[in-house]
């Protein structure tokens, strides 16, 4: 299956001497290393794109893998449930009493009427809606119409089927295998990277979730590693958000980026500094175009040459002859924008503090210092026995991948993403973003979040503002994704490579792959 050659792994030095430089006491998760076995990887075309494959998939990874099915805030209050669909498959998870979760086959045992289509709140019970057999929320049968008409039936025999439930971090895990490896096993010593703020202790404060034209694996993949920046996020590039920032590693079911924040990319030319006027504009860090915002919302693109043209926000031309642009940026200066703090701006927009057009001798802040600084005094009002403990690192760019498909950021950071198949769809799938906020310390009343709120696939993510800047990043990411799902159908060969460093996190995802659909 995946192909592997020899390769090199160059980051570990610069990051530890990082680590060196902090003041505050480092968590000892991040002084480990685990490289991957080096390698560009061949993956199989057919991977992303063939419904055989997809059934694989179900039959040897959904049914049999632990995989994240909602959060405790979803079902608070016993007889509160969640459905979980994945893959065409669908489960019922249920708060069954105070202090107990169950979770079951979504389906009913009568003539298989799904059992629930939707979130539900404080039930009593579980009746179908189809012809009424009737369970007791603990699975129990409670009542089947017209029993007489079934000799035989024994009531014991007709309790709905159970699957496996584990909670971490207050996210409920459901299993359907019931043999499978406990949860605590599956997870290894992942809870060892959250140790000063685990998931324990947040709450859900934001739920988007957005059908996406692609696989779930592509999606997934455009999440895990920083290689995307250089092409679809150049306004972050600079300020140590680039090719060479990132640090990867591999810890059996997960692996773990860490945006450092802090290296600088090489061979980045240096540009004047920007005008500092109140108008919306970037430049791109390797070209030099700057891209700005015009009244309209379109945005006009100028090379350092004088050439200029005039796109719209999806980087069409309007006029000029400047040929292509980068659409990435046209979305990011362009359309619709946030009303988000200048901070938040700056942070998505580092080129703005320490972009090489800065001609100013002094040595400015280094913005992921900075960055820390302000998160912590932030975070002293809301869980202040923590705050000052918290080292510049752990307020970096620090992702997991947990097998197969859920995506805890690490430490201080709120995001959680989770990949799935859209139903049967191999094309399709859905993802999720979910934000997790520090449970205030002081007892300070919170409103966990309970909706999704659904965009659809056509939707521009700053129909979520919940999410804040994110959402512009997130256009630019998605705009790749359906254009990737399309090149895959058409590529000319079947194989896609993913190379040895950059893309560790993939690797590692496909050969978890190869290990799981070769089990018998
Ligand atoms: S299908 Fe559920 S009661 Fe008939
Ligand atoms: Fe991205």
């Amino acid at each position: 299956m995946a192909e592997a050659k020899t390769g090199v792994r160059t980051i570990d030095a610069a990051y530890h001497k990082l680590l060196n430089e902090e003041t505050r006491q480092i968590p000892s998760s991040y002084r480990r290393d685990n490289p991957i076995a080096p390698g560009p990887t061949k993956v199989p075309v057919e991977r992303y794109i063939s419904p055989a494959f997809f059934e694989l998939e179900v039959e040897k990874i959904w049914k049999r893998v632990w995989q994240v099915a909602c959060h405790e805030d979803d079902i608070p209050n016993v007889g509160d449930y969640v459905p979980y669909d994945i893959a065409g498959l669908s489960f019922l998870v249920i708060r069954s009493a105070p202090n107990e979760i169950k979770a079951f086959w979504n389906a009913c045992l009568h003539r298989g009427r799904k059992l629930r289509e939707a979130p539900g709140k404080s039930a009593k019970e579980l009746r179908c809606p189809f012809h009424a057999w009737t369970w007791n929320i603990d699975g129990s049968l409670r009542q089947i119409p017209c029993q007489w008409d079934y000799p035989g039936l024994k009531a014991e025999n007709e309790g709905l089927k159970p699957v496996k439930v584990g909670v971490w971090g207050r996210f409920v895990f459901i299993n359907p295998d019931m043999n499978c490896e406990p949860l605590e096993t599956f997870l290894g010593d992942l809870p060892s990277h959250f140790e000063l703020l685990p998931y324990e202790k947040r709450y859900k404060q934001a739920h988007v979730a957005r059908v996406i034209r692609c696989n779930w694996k592509v999606a997934s993949e455009a999440f895990m590693e920083s290689y995307h920046v250089i092409a679809t996020h150049p306004q972050i590039l600079l300020g140590g958000v680039h090719d060479v920032d990132t640090k990867y590693d591999v810890f059996g079911n997960y692996s773990r980026a860490i945006r450092c924040g802090a290296l600088e990319s090489q061979g980045v030319p240096e540009w004047d500094a920007l005008p500092n006027d109140d108008k919306l504009r970037v430049r791109h860090p390797l070209n030099g175009w700057v891209y700005e915002r015009t009244d309209d919302g379109n945005v006009q693109v100028s090379t350092p040459k004088g050439e200029t043209g005039l796109y719209t926000v999806n980087g069409d031309c309007i006029e000029g002859e400047l040929g292509d642009v980068n659409p990435h940026l046209c979305d990011w200066v362009g359309g619709r924008q946030l009303d988000v703090s200048s901070f938040e701006r700056a942070m998505s927009d580092r080129t703005a503090k320490t972009g090489g057009g800065n001609t100013d001798n002094k040595k400015p802040t280094h913005p992921r210092v900075a960055f820390a600084q302000t998160q912590r005094e932030a975070l002293k009002q809301v869980i202040p026995s923590v705050a000052d403990q918290i080292a510049d690192i752990e307020f970096a760019s620090v992702f997991f991948t947990l097998f197969p498909n859920f995506h805890p950021w690490g430490s201080f950071n709120r995001l959680v993403y989770r990949f799935r198949p859209n139903g049967r769809n191999v094309d399709e799938c859905i993802m999720e973003a979910i934000y997790l906020a520090p449970i205030p310390e002081n007892g300070e009343a919170y409103e966990p979040c309970r909706e999704i709120h659904w965009l659809g696939p056509d939707d521009d993510w700053t129909d979520a503002p919940e999410l804040g800047m994110l959402a512009k990043v997130f256009n630019q990411d998605i705009r790749n994704l359906p254009y990737v799902q399309l090149g895959l159908h058409t590529m000319p060969r079947d194989y896609l490579q993913f190379s040895d460093y950059n893309e560790t996190k993939p690797r590692h995802l496909h050969m978890l792959m190869d290990e799981w659909i070769s089990r018998p």
